[in-house]
């Protein structure tokens, strides 16, 4: 039973709910799951298990600093290992030239600030979570909705997150040992 670990950050809760359904696939795929939110403390060290799956949402263009920290500390160990990264946006749920753009260059920036190539990548629609944020930002992601023709009714959130994409994905995650370990 191959010891996989789920590290995640998430500043409003959509990742953290995709990280929970990749935990919860690799989990019924027979893999043993620990799940952990990057948050700046001790966290797991990746040469402890056979996998890894980091998970992030991107906030002004980039991933959360806790989670590039982590993996560029862990960068060699990550490179050397099944490991695959997920990118929760909201450009992930358009379908145009400019936001296929911004996804690549989501991926392109944490590859870079983080050392790290993962073998497997996802990028996943993420939620608006007007509920969750506070004045100001639910002032501004409205403003911004209005001009990119998204949801503008702050009394809900509007979640756009495929989880047959989620299940999908983990399923190849869950895949990842046995691929390394062919000849
Ligand atoms: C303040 C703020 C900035 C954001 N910036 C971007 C961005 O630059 N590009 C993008 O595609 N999505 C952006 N988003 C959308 C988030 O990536 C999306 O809401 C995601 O679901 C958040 O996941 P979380 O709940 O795990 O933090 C932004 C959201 C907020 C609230």
């Amino acid at each position: 039973m191959p010891k996989f670990l789920v590290l995640y950050a998430s500043t409003h809760g959509q990742t953290e709910k995709i990280a929970s359904r990749v935990g919860d696939v690799l989990g019924r795929e027979g893999a043993e799951v620990v799940t952990e939110k990057a948050d700046g403390d001790v966290e797991t060290d990746p040469a402890g298990v056979d996998a890894v799956v980091v998970g992030a949402s991107v906030h002004a263009g980039h991933h959360q600093r806790d989670v590039v920290d982590w993996a560029k500390a862990h960068a060699a160990t990550l490179n050397g290992m099944p490991a695959a990264f997920f990118s929760v946006s909201l450009s992930a749920a358009e379908d145009t030239d400019e936001s296929r753009q911004d996804n690549r260059k989501y991926l392109d920036d944490f590859a870079e600030r983080t050392g790290w190539t993962p073998a497997e990548t996802a990028v996943i629609a993420g939620a608006l979570q007007y509920r969750e944020y506070d004045f100001m930002t639910r002032l501004l992601m409205r403003l911004l909705m209005k001009h990119q023709h998204h949801p503008t009714d702050t009394s809900q959130d509007h979640e756009y997150t495929d989880w047959d994409q989620v299940e999908g994905f983990a399923r190849r995650c869950a895949d990842l040992p046995t691929i390394a370990s062919r000849p």
